[in-house]
């Protein structure tokens, strides 16, 4: 009896060891977590852990690095780009589906998801649209019915290869616009009213009825006031609230995480909260675009490391307290940075005047950087309880 019970914990032990363990530990090699890779790691935890992609870089034959680092180290995959309507519909009616079909083949190639990104923004949309609404060739009600039609064709064409679609994008404004008042922003809320966001999410779960659905935007990584007056992050919850109680078909919320080291730093009880208070509304949640940028101070292009390092430290512990939010709420289902190396990131494009950079996990020689090796060690170290099985809700009707 003694004997065949401990065959058994042994049994057990293997199971684990082997499950955690993709490179078999031998002898000479015992079992070393951190030679894992970031979805391996994460499997533990039932996270997705993913990466915005770059087609063009992703298609360059003369960076293979971009191809293999995405595949191997990522579950989970967005489209940078491509699944944006001036990408998808260049010209009215006439679509071009070749840049987001091959991702999605990448992705099944890889045994990755997939999150759809993006039905709904007033970035990005095609030119014939804009204009069509500016010159008033396209009238109120047909500008309805195009959005209608596009998130339906979208959906469709994708049925069953998404697992989270940003339904609608960036719909609130910032404190810093005119006027400061927190209200719904861009074009569709111009054009439309708010109301689009109601009939966005049902004409999407009309067209899949099994994809999760989300709400998607920046600086809600934690409540401010909490007065929807001025608080991003109470605006976007009581939003949400009131979409859930329309019983509109909405599944989670999506929280950007664009940071910057210059900003300060929010902690991990804070942003812990904030996913605990939307998980109470029943919502999944997900880091949906996680960067952490820096300054490029004249000393910091200089190569000056007493001025970089710590630039590295920092953007290594917000990434870090995200992590650590995202594996202590079941809810979090998702963590996905907005590009994985600082040479393919949307950063020193964007924000050049002053330049800000050094924003993702590798370097631009693709060599793991301190950010890389922090939320690889929160997978690893936050053992019992906090390697927590996600909880994934039932997609709404
Ligand atoms: O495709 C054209 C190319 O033909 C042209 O030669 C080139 C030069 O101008 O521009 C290319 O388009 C660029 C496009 O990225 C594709 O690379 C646009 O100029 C550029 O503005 C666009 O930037 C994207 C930005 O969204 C646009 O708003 C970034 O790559 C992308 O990372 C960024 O992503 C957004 C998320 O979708 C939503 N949340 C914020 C996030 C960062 O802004």
């Amino acid at each position: 009896m003694k004997l065949r019970r401990w065959m058994a914990v042994g049994a057990v032990a293997v199971a684990t060891v082997t499950a955690l363990n993709t490179v078999p530990a031998t002898a000479s090699r015992p079992y070393d977590p951190t030679a894992q890779s970031l979805r391996t790691l994460a499997l533990r935890h039932g996270l997705q852990i993913g990466t915005a992609v770059d087609m063009a870089a992703l298609n360059n034959a003369n960076d293979p690095r971009y191809r293999q680092i995405t595949a191997t180290e990522f579950s989970s995959v967005t489209a940078e780009n491509v699944m944006k309507w001036e990408s998808l519909e260049p010209t009215r009616g006439n679509y071009d589906w070749a840049p987001a079909d091959q991702l999605i083949d990448f992705a099944k190639r890889n045994k990755q998801t997939v999150r759809g990104h993006v039905l709904v923004w007033q970035n990005q949309l095609p030119g014939w649209l804009t204009s069509g609404v500016e010159d008033g060739s396209i009238s109120k009600q047909e500008l309805r019915e195009l959005l209608r039609k596009h998130i339906t064709t979208v959906v469709s064409r994708y049925k069953g290869k998404i697992s989270q679609w940003d339904v609608v994008n960036e719909a609130v404004s910032d404190p810093w616009d005119n006027p400061p008042t927190l209200h719904y922003k861009g074009f569709w809320a111009q054009h439309l009213g708010p109301g689009y966001l109601a009939d966005a999410f049902r004409w999407a779960r009309a067209a899949d009825p099994k994809v999760l659905l989300f709400y998607n935007d920046y600086n809600i990584e934690a409540f401010g006031s909490g007065n929807p007056a001025n608080d991003k992050t109470q605006f976007v919850y009581d939003m949400v609230k009131g979409l859930l109680a329309q019983r509109v078909p909405i599944d989670g919320v999506g929280s950007q995480g664009h940071l910057g080291t210059q900003y300060g730093n929010y902690d991990t009880l804070q942003v812990t909260d904030a996913l605990k208070r939307f998980t109470a509304l029943g919502l999944a949640t997900a880091f949906t675009e996680v960067d952490v940028r820096s300054e490029m101070t004249e000393a910091v292009q200089a190569g000056d490391s007493a001025e970089i390092n710590p630039r590295l430290q920092a953007s290594a512990a917000n990434f870090s307290v995200l992590m650590k939010a995202c594996l202590a709420v079941r809810s979090c289902i998702s963590f996905t940075v907005w590009g994985f190396s600082d040479k393919h990131s949307w950063v020193p494009t964007w924000f050049d005047n002053p330049p800000e950079g050094l924003a993702t996990i590798y370097d631009e020689n693709y060599q793991p950087k301190r950010a890389y090796h922090e939320i690889k060690s929160d997978l690893i170290f936050a053992g019992p309880p906090y390697v927590l099985p996600r909880i994934t809700p039932k997609p709404r009707r």
